[in-house]
């Protein structure tokens, strides 16, 4: 079966963010990439009133479908809306077709989307979705439960498995990690039927080192990634986290050692500098060695 994504996200012309983030590892790994740009900017550092003012940056989603799929998107307000239309149009004709979605919504306790996308996000787009990769702060938002123990993310992930998706991670936290404090700890959740009709769930931890700097276009990046790895291994969410976080890994510090090299010593890298170097990292997409083994907790 032909591996076709329809992936629906910004543009931008320099740079890696959006549908620049999300294509070309998925075609790396073998995927057809149908791509509709929601907008397109310059850069992602351009103007950054013009870029928070318009919703359509924030919309982050993929669908993995076995045909190509040709669509009528529009850019206007109720485009979200129009997105759940068309995943549930489609999955009417595929019931295979996979939804990933990115709820953003904001970071660190503060919102960088218009209050409006709220509703829109929780009672509509989630309930449709198949993956979801909020972070904490978005899947707190969610379900009106902070995440101050490991605990506590496991129930936000059966609270977001009970409002639709099947696969939850939870992409980065404050949760403490037994690693340290230069350690990022982050979760997933994932709900199989098993073969007699019983349900199960496996959920696991991943403690990544954290980088000094502030990355743009890698949650992009982490979602085309999930949706790859979920596709090859869809009931095994360890292998397939272990997958992406390595990729995520191996992008990120081929990012941050080139920034470093740019910048010169001692100096803070700038933004431009810490654009992602993504074809530079053709082979770690293609085989990623893995760095970072997932806890089943
Ligand atoms: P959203 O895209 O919904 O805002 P998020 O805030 O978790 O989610 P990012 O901060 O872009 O998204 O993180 C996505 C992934 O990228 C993380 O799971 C991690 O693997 C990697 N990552 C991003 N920034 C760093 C960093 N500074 N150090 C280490 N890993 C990072
Ligand atoms: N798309 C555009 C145009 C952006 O400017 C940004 C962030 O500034 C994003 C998407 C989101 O990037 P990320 O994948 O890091 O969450
Ligand atoms: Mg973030
Ligand atoms: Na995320
Ligand atoms: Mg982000």
């Amino acid at each position: 079966m032909e591996c076709r994504v329809l992936s629906i996200q910004s543009h931008v012309v320099r740079g890696y963010v959006g549908n620049k983030s999300a294509s070309f590892p998925l075609q790396v790994l073998g995927f057809e990439v149908d791509s509709i740009n929601s907008v397109q900017f310059s850069n992602h550092t351009g103007k950054a009133g013009e870029i928070e003012s318009n919703v359509f940056v924030k919309l982050r989603c993929l669908m993995f479908v076995s045909i190509s799929v040709c669509s009528g998107y529009t850019r206007d307000t109720s485009f979200l809306e129009m997105v759940v239309d068309i995943v549930q149009e489609l999955k009417r004709a595929n019931p295979n077709l996979v939804y990933v979605c990115d709820p953003v919504l904001g970071d660190h306790g503060s919102m960088y989307v218009p209050q409006n996308l709220y509703p829109v996000y929780k009672n509509k787009v989630v309930p449709v979705a198949d993956i979801i990769t909020p972070n904490q702060f978005e899947a707190e938002l969610l379900t009106g439960k902070n995440i101050s123990t490991e605990k506590d993310a496991v129930e936000v992930m059966d609270l977001l498995h009970a409002m639709g998706p099947d696969t939850v991670v939870i992409t980065s936290s404050d949760l403490p990690s037994r690693l340290g404090d230069r350690f990022l700890v982050s979760l997933g959740s994932q709900r199989h039927v098993r073969p007699d009709g019983t349900r199960t769930t496996q959920r696991v931890r991943i403690e990544v080192p954290k980088v000094d700097a502030v990355f743009v276009g890698t949650g992009d990046l982490f979602a085309a990634m999930l949706l790859a790895w979920t596709h090859h291994y869809p009931n095994d969410l360890k292998t397939a986290c272990e997958k992406t976080f390595s990729v995520m890994h191996h992008v990120i510090k081929r990012t941050i050692s080139y920034a470093h090299e740019l910048a010169g010593p001692g100096r803070r890298p700038s933004p431009p500098q810490l654009e992602l170097r993504m074809v530079q990292s053709k082979a770690d997409i293609e085989d990623p060695a893995i760095v970072t083994e997932a806890t089943v907790i």
